[in-house]
Parts: C-alpha cells; structure tokens; sequence
C-alpha cells in the first residue's frame, strides 16, 4: 500500500476506535453496536474487489463522525483557544472525507454517477 494510503487506513483506524467508543457510551456498556459495520470486517466474506471500496467508505464514516464530534465539543467548550482548535481540527476532517471520497470515486464509477444524480435530484426539487 502506498504510504499516503497507509496514513489514511491509520488514521481511519484511530476515528474507528473513538466512534466506537461514542457507540458504547451512547447505547451503554454492552450495548447494541449492530447499526454500523465493522472495521476490520470479516475478509472473508468481502470480494477481493470490493475491499478498498469498503475500507474508503468505512473512512468517509468515520471523518464524518469525527467532524460531528469535534464540531459539538467546540460548541461546549469554555475555553476559546480549546474552540479555535477544535473548529481547525474539524476542518481537518473534512479534507480526510475529501480524501477519501476521492480515492472512492476513482475505484467506484457507479459512486460517481449517483453522486451526479442526487445533485441534479437536488437541483430540481430545489431549483438551485
Ligand atoms: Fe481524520
């Protein structure tokens, strides 16, 4: 794997752990973590071809959680250096879900496609 490409798997696997950790307090210990998937899955079960496709989009996830979490403890936080940072980090985030996107969209052409459709879906219903 490309050295870029292993800092993202990194740095995905890092946002994993915390969003499950968010899961567990959220539904308590023990609790039902069944409505997400899981990371690593079972290899087995996945076709070979279909493996990166799932580790970006399992990525996506997690940016988009760790956007939500950073912006909300922004939104909390007393301190307004502690807010600046967590707003900068959470911009962060969203150039990982930038990344990501962009690596799925050149391994999944049916992606892009639909990604086009929903913005013409978009356009239409509101007119923008
Ligand atoms: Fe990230």
């Amino acid at each position: 794997m490309l050295r870029a490409g292993g800092t993202l798997l990194y740095t995905t696997l890092l946002h994993w752990r915390h969003l499950q950790t968010r899961i567990k307090i959220y539904y308590g210990k023990g609790g039902d973590q069944s409505m997400l998937s899981t990371i690593p899955t079972r290899l087995e079960s996945v076709k070979k071809e279909d493996l990166d496709k799932e580790i970006l989009r399992a990525g996506i996830i997690a940016e988009l959680d760790a956007i939500n979490l950073y912006e909300q403890m922004a939104a909390v936080a007393k301190n307004n250096d502690i807010k600046k940072i967590l707003r900068d980090i959470a911009k962060e985030e969203k150039t990982h879900v930038g990344e990501f996107l962009t690596l799925l969209l050149g391994k999944d052409g049916e992606q892009g496609v639909e990604l086009e459709k929903g913005k013409e879906e978009i356009e239409e219903l509101i007119g923008k």
